[in-house]
């Protein structure tokens, strides 16, 4: 029987440089489109993959992640019967029907690492990652939820999400190359964290959505920093995909790199003018 995933792994962690000084006391993944957390985009996006419980990789300055996924009676209290109390349905719900677990991830050493400090949270079960400043958005089926159905056709892989960039950006993803082998399905021979244009094999760039099988774990605990001297999931899954492990899909729907201002001010853009 094919294992159903459940959880639902968000690193948090990073330091948010690009956005200081709004993340000098809050982490990135907490700046609101419109008024809505990014985290809470990610969150929302996993309960419509089919996932009941987030584990939160975490790093200083967590608490306001914590406290945003939690009650707050003072604050209910204030608001019940009033005009305001809509705007507080969809976190309440979210906060009574879904599991939060956390961790924190002491030194920063990179994605790879990231995922294995999770490895407490997960335990041996596939499980979906979001990078949360991808916000990804498809109105009638989320992206997690089509690499879902995907995992449940090839419950022995892993999973990329992928899309075609500018070449002059490879230098900003990690970079796939593979043999198509359905409509946008893409079985991985070869994958680069981060290389100059001319040395990318493809411009099929990664995007922060994940599967992975829990086979992951042991392979980065053997991964060597790379890129930057740090962990990268990428040469993890590097490993993977040289035994036919990987596959990478172009997603149906859009995404925004909300990782800096230009993409952060389109999302914030597209969301106004679609009313949501
Ligand atoms: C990470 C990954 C990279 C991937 C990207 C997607 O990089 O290392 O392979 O393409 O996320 O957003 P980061 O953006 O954290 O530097």
């Amino acid at each position: 029987m094919i294992k159903k995933i459940t959880k639902c792994l968000f690193p948090v962690a990073g330091y948010g440089t690009r956005f200081l000084p709004a993340t000098k006391a809050i982490p990135k993944e907490m700046l609101p489109i419109l008024t809505k957390p990014l985290l809470q985009y990610g969150v929302e996006e996993a309960i419509e993959a089919g996932i009941d419980t987030m584990a939160i990789v975490t790093g200083r300055g967590k608490r306001a992640v914590e406290d945003h996924f939690d009650k707050s009676y003072e604050l209910e209290h204030q608001i019940v019967n009033t005009s305001k109390e809509s705007l507080m349905y969809g976190i309440r719900n979210i906060v009574e029907n879904y599991t939060f677990t956390y961790t924190r991830q002491v030194e920063m050493k990179g994605l790879g690492h990231a995922i294995l400090t999770g490895q407490s949270l997960i335990g041996d079960e596939p499980f979906g990652v979001i990078l949360a400043d991808d916000l990804c958005y498809n109105k009638d089926k989320a992206v997690l939820a089509q690499m879902v159905a995907l995992y449940e056709k090839y419950p022995d892989k892993c999973i990329v999400a992928i899309e075609g960039i500018p070449k002059e950006f490879t230098n900003k993803y990690g970079i796939i190359s593979g043999v198509e082998i359905d409509k946008n399905l893409y079985l991985v021979n070869d994958m680069i964290e981060k290389p100059e244009p001319k040395d990318a094999p493809s411009n099929l760039a990664i995007i922060g959505r994940y599967i992975f099988i829990p086979e992951i774990f042991d392979v980065i605990k053997k991964t060597k920093p790379g890129k930057g001297d740090e962990v990268q999931i990428t040469d993890a899954l590097l490993t993977l995909a040289k035994k036919e492990k990987v596959l990478a899909y172009k997603f149906d729907g859009v995404r925004f790199d909300c990782g800096n201002v230009d993409g952060f001010v389109k999302a914030t853009n597209y969301f106004y003018e679609r009313g949501e």
